[in-house]
């Protein structure tokens, strides 16, 4: 559904995050303009070490309730391990914003493109382009179980799966509609019902069951255990157009798929929250990239990409299109002077790349 408004709360966070940042913003920035949307953005510095050095905490005390004033958060990057411990710099911002957010769909677009070699020989764009659905709150990463008999030949550890029928219905609605909305209309879902034989069987029947409801009567389904599922994806990546997993299996296939599609630095993803009752968060895969941190070239295309994600998510369709086809076309044509290094670019810079996006969103 179109929104009239969309205000987007802006966190650059750490390293290059707050690099790649401006080229995103001004990449959104010119897509408004063009599609004459009004998007508004607002900037802030917590969720950084900055501000942790300044304030003794990664947040502000009141960080929920200014960001449930926004849409969207539109996220860069954070972590500085030589000067803050990654749990600390993780645990005190970004995870905390999926949990309390109930942003229960982490979405990525595992999408070969133009001038990107593919890992995999003989792919060319349009061979790979598919969607990662993770379950992004409940299943294996859960907080019951513990430890008895600490030190001691008894020792015994154990964690417990949980799958709620809330939590396993609307990831697999979810799926299902973007499936549905896809002219392949394909779902692939990842179980492990063999070896797994409680919760995974649970997952399997209420995909059978949601599939019963009416609009996915002539939708292309099939599941596929864990183990074959990371092979095909390696082998035959053409097969797959919506791919969903829980926790853990989504967790290891956004991985495996985007590292199929070429370079870390172009990969985007959505941390959503379907119903919009509280902001969705849309961020690079990277991280803050300490080691080409200050000089200029980290590649912005993931950044944009996110932010293209985000128009998408919000139903400005053209916008989203010509964001998407702003990227392809000038990772098309690889100039040398444009491209950042990681792209085999020359001289090319952060500014450089994000700038010739621009230029072609605003059909310059
Ligand atoms: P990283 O993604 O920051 O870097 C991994 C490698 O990829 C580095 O060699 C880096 O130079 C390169 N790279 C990453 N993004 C690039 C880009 N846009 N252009 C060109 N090259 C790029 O992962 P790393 O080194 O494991 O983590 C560094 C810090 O980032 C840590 O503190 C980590 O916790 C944090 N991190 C934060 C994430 C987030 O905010 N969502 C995600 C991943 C890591
Ligand atoms: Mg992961």
């Amino acid at each position: 559904i179109a929104q009239k408004k969309l205000r987007i709360a802006v966190i650059p966070g750490d390293g290059i995050g707050k690099e790649v940042m401006p080229l995103g913003v001004s990449c959104l920035k010119a897509a408004a303009l063009k599609f004459d949307l009004s998007l508004e953005f607002t900037e802030f510095d917590f969720a950084s070490c900055d501000y942790y050095f300044k304030h003794g905490d990664m947040l502000p005390k009141d960080w929920k309730s200014i960001l449930l004033g926004y849409d969207a958060i539109y996220f860069g990057a954070v972590g500085m391990p030589d000067l803050v411990p990654d749990h600390v710099t993780l645990w005190g911002s970004l995870l905390k914003f999926r949990r309390e957010f109930d942003q229960y769909i982490s979405l990525r677009p595992c999408r070969l493109m133009p001038g990107v070699p593919s890992p995999l020989r003989n792919k060319k764009p349009g061979d790979i382009d598919f969607w990662v659905v993770r379950e992004n709150t409940e299943g294996e990463y859960s907080s019951i179980g513990g430890k008895m008999f600490e030190n001691t030949d008894r020792e015994v550890v154990c964690q417990e799966t949980i799958m709620t029928r809330i939590g396993v219905d609307r990831v697999l609605r979810y799926a299902l509609n973007l499936a549905n909305s896809r002219p392949k209309r394909h779902l692939t879902s990842a179980t492990k019902s063999n070896g797994i034989s409680i919760t995974m069987p649970y997952w399997d029947e209420r995909l059978k069951a949601l599939t019963k409801e009416g609009n996915y009567a002539d939708l292309n389904i099939d599941k596929f255990h864990i183990d074959i599922l990371t092979a095909w994806m390696v082998l035959k990546p053409e097969q797959f157009d919506v791919v969903v997993g829980s926790n853990l299996f989504g967790d290891i296939l956004s991985d495996l798929g985007p590292a199929c599609t070429g370079t870390i630095g172009i990969a985007p993803s959505g941390n959503i929250n379907p119903e919009g009752r509280f902001p969705s968060l849309f961020e690079p895969v990277h991280g803050s990239a300490p080691d080409i941190y200050g000089k200029g070239i980290a590649n912005p295309v993931g950044m944009i990409w996110a932010g293209q994600m985000m128009l998408e998510h919000f139903g400005f369709k053209d916008a989203a299109l010509a964001m998407l086809k702003a990227i392809e076309e000038v990772l098309a044509k690889g100039e040398p002077h444009i491209l950042t290094p990681d792209m085999g670019g020359s001289t090319g810079t952060t500014k450089t790349l994000g700038a010739a996006i621009e230029r072609n969103i605003l059909g310059k």
